[in-house]
């Protein structure tokens, strides 16, 4: 059997509510980590560019109704679309930054009253994060962003259901960063972090999520 001695690049997924800077911090770690000469590509989830991520879009963006559970298997399937390509882009070295991925499914979706473990279960055997940061907002700035958007979740108690049911998920292997800094003093904080990941987790295995 071939052994592979590229040291792997590290899984990075970015967890928060809406508008927690995610998106924000996610460019501004790609640019650094470039800068300092690491091989890195940006993710996101969903990825509103497949099929299945067109008829997302379609339900966020409320021109399409579709069941809760329909819509719960639609992200997981979104997301399991994309894991052999993420797998070989992992095992070439490069490392993957992650802008939402199974912790979003579960967290929105048992916001809405389904039962978590049922929203678990779809995901279960993902490649597991190396790192999970949490990007948490105090109350007082969710409240100022309070129904902010028109995306279908952009609503404040759904979004404080949200952050309670992602705390409930929080494991080991998570890092919470308060996104109520600036964004430069929480982008040095991210940095620190995820250069440390990167270098601890270069020869551990790929492991799978929740197994
Ligand atoms: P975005 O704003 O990061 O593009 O995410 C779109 C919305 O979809 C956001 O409100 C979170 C939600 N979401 C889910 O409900 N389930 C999921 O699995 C993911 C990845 C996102």
């Amino acid at each position: 059997m071939k052994v592979s001695t590229t040291p792997r690049g590290s899984l990075i997924v970015f967890e928060g509510c809406d508008r927690s800077g995610k998106t924000t911090q996610c460019a501004k770690l790609v640019e650094s980590l470039q800068a300092q000469g690491e091989e890195v590509k940006l993710m996101k989830f969903p990825d509103r560019t497949t099929t299945i991520g067109t008829l997302i879009n379609n339900y966020l963006q409320m021109s399409q109704e579709l069941d809760d559970r329909v819509v719960h298997l639609l992200f997981s399937a979104n997301r399991w679309e994309a894991i052999e390509s993420m797998k070989k882009t992992l095992k070439a070295g490069t490392t993957l930054i992650v802008d939402r991925y199974a912790f979003s499914g579960i967290a929105y979706s048992a916001a809405k009253g389904l039962d978590l473990e049922w929203c678990r279960s779809p995901d279960i055997g993902l490649i597991k994060p190396d790192k999970v940061i949490y990007l948490s907002v105090n109350e007082q700035i969710m409240s100022e962003r309070a129904n902010y958007g028109n995306e279908r979740y952009e609503k404040i108690d759904f979004q404080k259901r949200v952050h309670n049911i992602f705390l409930q998920l929080q494991e080991p292997y998570w890092q919470n960063v308060s996104a109520d800094g600036s964004i430069d003093v929480i982008h040095k904080e991210i940095n620190t972090i995820v250069s440390e990941t990167i270098r601890d987790s270069k020869v551990k295995p790929l492991l799978k999520l929740w197994t």
